[in-house]
């Protein structure tokens, strides 16, 4: 991939990374960008870097930009390895001493990731410098999506580099939004709902304050994915409905099976959801990845989990959703638990002790069958789809 033109002097340089299809626990399916940017001026600027497997057709890419040397200084949004990877390699190409600007974390994130050699110069919230004939900003954005990470403004283009934030695991030709439209929305919902979703809180609040501050945005350009020019309020918008987690009348059957029974339930249930008119799916832990699921979590209203007793406990599959949903902290749903057992049946116990944890409104106690589902065990699961689909309203 050659670099090409964002704005006037301003390059996308980054990396395409097409074959990773895990980025620790996350499906991508569809692969990855790393975006990093070079501003060319009085002042050469680069801002961010690429995993550093990347770094070699990277630093090519710069060189047909520029001599590296006169490369005056780095910005580092976010120091996970993604967009600091090739920090320390590119500096002693470029030269050593010249400053990395970050935020305060930044520094003890990077000074803890490199040990030395940086020549780190803490930014506060807010605060401006200017560069050659360009000012940047920066504003702090903690836990978006580190402690470390923060947004660059650049006044007179009116660009915001905004790091993880708005972007995508998305790896293809197009590099804008206009280029892809509405396709790329999946993508960016999927990334929110497993990455930032325990931020809702601090994205509205963010949301807010560069509401308030009324900076003019004519592109958005996350570290990953495809750059927001056509509309980037788009995308400001939907994070913000992301944010408020506004419940659908939407429920999701989430479950595995050893020997069937669990499952029958579970179809059995989705049966008498949709017959009391919700949208209701069942989403089989074996079949669907456990990031694709917890997309769907967003914005459904209920979740029911299912899960057979296996050794006196949960199933693993199950064990493992639950412990990602857990610490991804979705919020205003209604709950029921199910499952089919052979002798002990824990797991409907473990799992309603889950969905308290995450403060889910339990709306019944938890259906347990032993083996196999008889006719009035069927009935029983309709039942259990009757309460919860009621309990919509109330
Ligand atoms: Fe794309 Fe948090 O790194």
């Amino acid at each position: 991939m050659k670099p090409f033109e964002i704005g006037k002097n301003i390059f996308w340089l980054g990396a395409v990374d097409w074959n990773v299809r895990d980025f620790h626990g996350y499906s991508t399916y569809q692969g990855t960008t790393y975006n990093a940017f070079l501003i060319r001026g009085e002042k050469n600027i680069l801002i961010d870097t690429v995993k550093q497997e990347f770094f070699s057709d990277w630093m090519d890419q710069i060189r047909l930009l520029i001599d590296p040397k006169k490369i005056d200084c780095v910005i580092s949004n976010h120091t996970e390895l993604d967009h600091s990877g090739s920090l320390e390699w590119v500096m002693h190409v470029i030269g050593s001493g010249k400053p990395v600007y970050c935020s305060k974390m930044g520094a003890q994130n990077l000074t803890r990731h490199f040990h030395g050699g940086l020549n780190l110069t803490a930014v506060n919230d807010g605060e401006e410098i200017k560069l050659g004939e360009r000012t940047l900003k920066f504003l702090e954005t903690r836990m978006l999506h580190w402690p470390d990470s923060m947004f660059t403004y650049l006044q007179e283009d009116q660009i915001l580099f905004s790091s993880d934030a708005f972007g995508q695991h998305y790896a293809g030709t197009e590099r804008f939004d206009d280029q892809i439209g509405e396709a790329i929305m999946p993508h960016a919902k999927k990334y929110f709902a497993n990455i930032l979703l325990l931020y809702s809180t601090l994205i509205l609040k963010l949301a807010e304050k560069v509401t308030r501050m009324g900076l003019p945005i004519k592109m958005i350009c996350p570290d990953h994915g495809v750059m927001w020019r056509k509309d980037p309020r788009k995308i400001v918008q939907a994070y913000v409905e992301w944010s408020q987690q506004k419940p659908k009348k939407k429920a999701l059957v989430i479950y595995d099976s050893m020997w069937h029974s669990t499952q029958a339930m579970a179809e059995a249930i989705v049966e008498s959801l949709a017959r009391e008119g919700v949208d209701a799916r069942p989403m089989h832990l074996r079949t669907i990845h456990r990031s694709d699921v917890m997309t769907d979590v967003l914005d459904a209203g209920a979740i029911l989990i299912g899960s057979p007793t296996l050794n006196n406990g949960l199933f693993p599959t199950v064990a493992d959703f639950l412990c990602y949903m857990k610490g991804l902290k979705p919020q205003n749903k209604i709950a029921a638990a199910f499952g089919s057992y052979g002798w002990s049946g824990e797991a409907v116990q473990l799992i309603n002790q889950d969905l308290e944890e995450m403060k889910f409104r339990i709306v019944d106690p938890g259906l347990k069958i032993q083996y196999v589902p008889d006719q009035k065990g069927f009935e029983a699961c309709h039942a259990l789809g009757q309460k919860v689909a009621r309990a919509f309203n109330g």
